[in-house]
């Protein structure tokens, strides 16, 4: 009994384990044959007494037929695997390109940003950064604007808390980087900026580069070619430029920057600028008897406007992949 139930394991894994229809066959003629497991089995039977005869043949069919049972099941079995992977060759077609899949690229703003940053750099300006949310120190204070000024009124914006705002434009980075870097210094600083308004040439949320540049001896005539050389080198040689008298509170004197738009007489103004007002410097330790600067704040949709002819600035906002795909 024991040696039949350890014949049976055997030979059942052997099935069990057969791979393909090629190797089931041997496996079958190993114990179905003429000289296989089953055949030699029966061929004892003669010489055995007769008393142990009927017990043994009836061991060997069940075996057998045991036996069989396992070889047709794996039959079965292989011949669907086989069947499958025949079909499976016979459909897949290697040459048939694959899924299309669209590729990612720069939002025009940033790659705005990226140019404007290019522009700079060339010019010897360094990249910083500065939070997004501010306090109305850096905001407004520092900047020579205290509660009392009426420029606070263009710029109403997000409140945090009754000291802490989401940033009505980049300046601040200017005094966070002189309280940091002495001067000579020149550097831009791009980012999201937050005010109350909304039409065709504004939105409650939209981005700015500043520039500021430190250093002793430096006047007007240096921030009206820093500006032309940079407006030109990223809208054309043939843009018209239009500097305007205006007033910020944190320079003195200071300009409106506008570019000729759209063929007709028309401008659209893309930047406010001057020369760092002296309590500015006052603010941050700078002795404004022995240096000045200039600085300047362009609005990044404008120059995209500009650059692409759009007349609506909410397109920028709105994220249609039809408008974001033009760029
Ligand atoms: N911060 C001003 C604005 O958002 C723009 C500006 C004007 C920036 C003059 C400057 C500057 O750095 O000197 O309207």
């Amino acid at each position: 009994m024991e040696e039949f139930k350890t014949l049976f394991d055997q030979i059942k894994s052997k099935i069990e384990n057969a791979k393909s229809i090629d190797e089931l066959e041997k496996i079958r003629v190993e114990i179905m044959g003429r000289n296989g497991i089953i055949t030699s089995l029966m061929k004892k039977i003669p010489e055995m007494p007769i008393e142990e005869r009927s017990k043994f043949g009836k061991d060997v069919n069940d075996l057998k037929e045991k036996a069989n049972k396992f070889l047709s099941e794996r039959m079965i079995l292989l011949r669907e695997i086989e069947e499958r992977s025949k079909a499976f060759q016979k459909y897949i077609d290697l040459t048939i390109p694959g899924p299309l899949r669209e590729n990612g690229k720069i939002h025009v703003i940033n790659q705005v940003i990226n140019e404007c940053v290019s522009v700079f750099s060339k010019m010897g300006f360094d990249v910083v950064e500065g939070p997004e949310m501010e306090n109305v120190y850096y905001n407004f204070e520092a900047l020579n604007t205290p509660e009392w000024h009426p420029a606070r009124d263009l710029h109403d914006t997000f409140y945090i808390t009754d000291s802490i705002l989401l940033r009505t434009h980049t300046s601040p980075v200017q005094v966070r980087t002189m309280e940091r870097r002495k001067p000579p210094l020149r550097i831009v600083s791009a980012g999201r900026v937050y005010r109350n308004d909304y039409d065709a040439t504004h939105l409650p949320s939209f981005f700015q580069i500043e520039g500021l540049a430190i250093d002793q001896k430096i006047s007007m005539a240096d921030l009206k070619g820093t500006l032309e050389n940079a407006i030109k080198s990223l809208l054309g040689e043939d843009k018209k430029i239009r500097f305007r008298p205006h007033y910020f509170p944190f320079t003195e004197p200071s300009v409106e920057v506008d570019v000729s738009f759209g063929g007709k007489k028309e401008w659209l103004e893309i930047l406010g600028a001057g020369m760092v007002h002296p309590n500015v410097l006052r603010n941050v330790g700078i002795d404004p008897d022995k240096w000045q600067g200039f600085a300047f704040g362009m609005g990044i949709e404008r120059i995209a406007m500009l650059k692409y002819g759009i007349n609506d600035i909410r397109e920028f906002p709105r994220n249609s992949l039809k408008f974001l795909r033009l760029f």
